[in-house]
């Protein structure tokens, strides 16, 4: 039997949303469901990969066989990934949240009853993607990030490939009616320095799968 084609690699995959805390009960979040993320982890692992899975707050089970740390915050999520490089292949699937409130109050925060609402101050929260993209030692051979977009999705994702120095974006457009956040099924557009393939819709896990084979691919290209 052939030796699996992630044999002996270390996959980091990033999953789910992030939620932002704005007072001890209350939050800041998105509509991912993990879905794609975890999808991935298992097929690295069906690869033969060892896999570490960080993940925000999701509803559905982590995968078997697959390392999971639990996360809530960017700043959690951000510092479990640095924890777990060095990687080979890292796919930044989560949906972070690209805002958090800058000072989190430790009472919940009450109406005055001067009938004004409290202002929010929000500050960027740190681009995990960015951050080990730009890394001197440690960025990993393969670095793949998503872009979900509502609007002009080729432009921006191939913006993020250059800005976040990724390899691969994977762009989907997740407006409303499309269905895809949330959804069992996804319709990609890989972008990458040697352009735009569009893949036709199918089940996320089939995503997956067909992602890992590439990436498989791509990993014993660049050792020959
Ligand atoms: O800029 P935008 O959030 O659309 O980029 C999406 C890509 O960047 C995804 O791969 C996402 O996981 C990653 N990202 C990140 N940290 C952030 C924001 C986005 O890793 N703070």
């Amino acid at each position: 039997a052939g030796k699996l084609p992630m044999a002996g690699k270390h996959v980091l995959i990033t999953s789910g949303p992030t939620h932002e805390p704005i007072d001890p009960v209350r939050y800041i979040a998105n509509r991912s469901s993990g879905k794609q993320g975890h999808a991935l982890a298992e097929a690295a692992f069906a690869a033969g990969a060892r896999v570490t899975l960080v993940s925000g707050p999701v509803t559905i089970p982590d995968p078997d066989h697959v390392t999971t740390i639990h996360v809530e915050s960017a700043a959690e999520m951000m510092a479990a990934v640095e924890q777990n490089l060095p990687a080979d292949i890292a796919i930044m699937a989560a949906a972070v949240a690209d805002w958090r409130v800058v000072s989190e109050g430790d009472q919940k925060i009450k109406k005055d009853g001067s009938g004004k609402p409290p202002g929010l101050e929000l500050t960027e929260n740190p681009d995990i993607l960015r951050t080990i993209g730009h890394h001197k030692t440690l960025r990993p051979s393969l670095l793949i990030g998503f872009a979900a977009e509502t609007q002009d999705l080729i432009k921006n994702a191939a913006a993020k490939l250059e800005r976040k120095r990724a390899d691969w974006i994977v762009a989907n457009d997740v407006s409303p009616a499309t269905g895809i956040m949330g959804g069992d099924a996804n319709t990609i557009r890989l972008v990458s320095a040697n352009g735009v393939e569009d893949w036709p819709a199918m089940d996320k896990k089939d995503v997956a799968r067909q992602l890992i084979a590439r990436a498989a691919e791509m990993l014993s290209r660049d050792k020959s």
